[in-house]
Order: structure tokens, then C-alpha cells, then sequence
């Protein structure tokens, strides 16, 4: 077997695309950091919005607007009707609850299923070929029950996942190590949520594996107790939403780092929320961040990373809380 084909699992065909139109579907605090982060880094010139409450949409493409001398000049527009979604290249759902102080990602589920059961069927009608990017929570089933709704094939149809999760344990690192967080290389997969996996066994500066000058990194008998900074990201989201009342500006800036992904081929690889089945041995039928190749068709490749036993333990536990949660849900 090549080397190519011991670390890429793919999942599509490339095709050719066009445009660059970007629709953000739902306009809260998530939706906003999400549009703002992709006109103010030129991910997009052609932007899209839509939620259910027309004054609160008007106010928001006004204000947008109103910065164009700002920006390259986008095209935005705003409507409740989803004929505005209209060819988009990418749909970014970000639409429903959010977490109430306390409450966990899990126990928004029916209520925003019932929301993406009137939603998704919208898009795929303006835009049959589009991408849809998942955001609202809990995001790894929302985006099983999006690909289920849509009938798009798996690897357009992708969760934000744990991108987000990821960056913030780098950024975690980074003021443990002192090097800035792209140089700092570690993976958080799983669920975007309290089952998350911190792939320790590959943390890495450089190349220097962490632990192989810490062999005990992550585990309970570690003097630095580094497995505080998973614990750390899994309790990120509930800090800012007990100080501020929601998160924003990261999840923001990370959707617009997987929308650029996607809209210039780049290839990079981020972990997402992705079909997993057969992926690690696992048996359900469920979306979990794993770290994917993204490009024009969406994902086109998984990576077979090489987990440590109680890694891929934590992965399965994930996955099987995820179909426990899925198998009572009505769509
Ligand atoms: N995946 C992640 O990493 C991540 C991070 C932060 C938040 N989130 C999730 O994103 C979602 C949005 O969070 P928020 O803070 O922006 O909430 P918010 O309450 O500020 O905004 C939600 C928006 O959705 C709109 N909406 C509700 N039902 C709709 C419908 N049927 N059609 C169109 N629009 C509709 C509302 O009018 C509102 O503008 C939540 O589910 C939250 O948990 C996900």
C-alpha cells in the first residue's frame, strides 16, 4: 500500500465548481460572527442571509452593508424567503436554541431538528449542489440529520465540529509553551462536546512529540497535569456562555476558516464533523470529527490517524453516545 493510501481514506470524486456565494441561515450571534468573519477576511463576495425574524435581517444587511467602503465590496442580501439562498456554493446553518446557562449541546437536539426539517429542504431546492455547513448544536447529530433531510451525498454535508474544539486546545498549549498556536499541533475529535477525544499520542511542536518527553501527558499521573487543558476546551463553551451569555467570534472566525477551505481548494485539513462509519471501527451510523481533507467537493479525505487504544476507546464511547441520542429522534 502507498503511503497516500495508508493515510487517506477518500470519500469523493472531484468535480468542477464556480462562484463563490455563501449563505449564512440563521443571523444570532453565531450567524453574524460567521458573516462578518467571512466579508472582513474576503472569504466570500457574495453573501446571503436569512432567519425568520425580517427586521432583525433588515437591521443586520443595513448595518453589513454600511461597511462595504470597508470590504471588497460584496454582494449581500438578506431575506426570510430562501429563493435568496439561490446557487450558493456553501450554506451555513447556525439556526436554533442555543445552550441555556448550564444546559448541555445534547439537550437542544429535538428542538433544533425540528427547525433543520423546515430549513435544509429550502436549500438543497435553491441550491442542489451546494455544501451545507453545520454549526448549530449539537452539531455532530444535526449534521447526520441534515445529510439524512438533504439527500446530498455525505461529503458535502459536514458539521463544524470540533475545528473549533481543536483550536482552542492549541491556543490552550500555546500559553503553556509559549509558541504561537499554529505552531502548536494537536487534535481534539469526537464530539463537539463533553465525550471529546484529545488525541494526546500525537501532540506535537515540530515534530517533537509531547510525549515522548512526557510520557505520562494526559493521563492522570502526569505531575503537570496537562489533561486539564482537555478538560479546559470541553468547559470552554459553558464559561463564556456563564460570562457572556453566548460564544461568537471564535466559532465565527473558524466557519470562515472551513468556508475559505472549501471556496480556493486549499486542501487543508481540519477536524470536522464527518460520516464515520467504518472509520476506526466504528459500527453506527453517525457524524464525529475526525481531521479531513477539505477542498471544492467538501471532504475528499479522512485521516487514518494511528490512535492509542484508550483514544480509540474514547472515540467509540463518543460514537455510541451519539446513536443513543439519535435513535429516539423524530425526523
Ligand atoms: N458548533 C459550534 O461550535 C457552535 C458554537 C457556538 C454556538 N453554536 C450553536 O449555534 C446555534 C446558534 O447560536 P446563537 O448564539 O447564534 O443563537 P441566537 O439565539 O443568537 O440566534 C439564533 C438565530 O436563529 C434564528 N432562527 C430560529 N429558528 C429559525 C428558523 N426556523 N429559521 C430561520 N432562523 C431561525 C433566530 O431568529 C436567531 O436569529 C445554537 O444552536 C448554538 O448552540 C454552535
Amino acid at each position: 500500500m502507498s503511503t497516500r493510501d495508508a493515510l487517506l481514506a477518500s470519500v469523493s470524486e472531484r468535480v468542477e465548481t464556480s462562484g463563490n456565494k455563501v449563505s449564512v441561515v440563521g443571523i444570532g450571534q453565531v450567524g453574524m460572527a460567521c458573516a462578518f468573519s467571512i466579508l472582513t477576511q474576503n472569504v466570500s463576495t457574495d453573501l446571503a442571509l436569512v432567519d425568520c425574524v425580517a427586521e432583525k435581517l433588515q437591521g443586520e444587511l443595513l448595518d453589513l452593508q454600511h461597511g462595504s467602503c470597508f470590504t471588497k465590496n460584496a454582494k449581500i442580501h438578506a431575506s426570510t424567503d430562501y429563493s435568496v439562498t439561490s446557487g450558493s456554493r456553501i450554506c451555513i446553518v447556525t439556526a436554533g436554541a442555543r445552550q441555556r446557562e448550564g444546559e448541555s449541546r445534547l439537550d437542544l437536539v429535538q428542538r433544533n431538528t425540528d427547525i433543520l426539517k423546515f430549513i435544509i429542504p429550502q436549500l438543497v431546492k435553491y441550491s442542489p449542489n451546494t455544501i451545507l455547513l453545520i454549526v448549530s448544536n449539537p452539531v455532530d447529530i444535526l449534521t447526520y440529520v441534515a445529510w439524512k433531510i438533504s439527500g446530498l451525498p455525505k461529503h458535502k454535508v459536514i458539521g463544524s465540529g470540533t475545528n473549533l474544539d481543536s483550536a482552542r486546545f492549541r491556543f490552550l498549549m500555546s500559553e503553556r509553551l509559549g509558541v504561537a498556536p499554529t505552531s502548536c499541533h494537536g487534535w481534539i475529535i469526537g464530539e463537539h462536546g463533553d465525550s471529546s477525544v484529545a488525541v494526546w499520542s500525537g501532540a506535537n511542536i515540530a515534530g517533537v512529540n509531547l510525549r515522548k518527553i512526557n510520557p505520562d501527558i494526559g493521563t492522570d499521573k502526569d505531575q503537570e497535569e496537562w489533561a486539564k487543558v482537555h478538560r479546559q476546551v470541553i468547559d470552554s463553551a459553558y464559561e463564556v456562555i456563564k460570562l457572556k451569555g453566548y460564544t461568537s467570534w471564535a466559532i465565527g472566525l473558524s466557519v470562515a476558516a472551513l468556508a475559505a477551505s472549501i471556496l480556493s481548494n486549499s486542501r487543508r485539513i481540519h477536524a470536522v464533523s464527518v460520516y464515520v462509519k467504518g472509520h476506526h471501527g466504528i459500527e453506527e451510523d453517525v457524524y464525529l470529527s475526525l481531521p479531513a481533507v477539505m477542498g471544492e467537493d467538501g471532504v475528499s479525505d479522512i485521516i487514518k490517524q494511528s490512535l492509542e487504544e484508550e483514544e480509540l476507546e474514547r472515540l467509540h464511547k463518543s460514537a455510541a453516545i451519539m446513536h443513543e441520542v439519535q435513535k429516539n429522534l423524530q425526523f
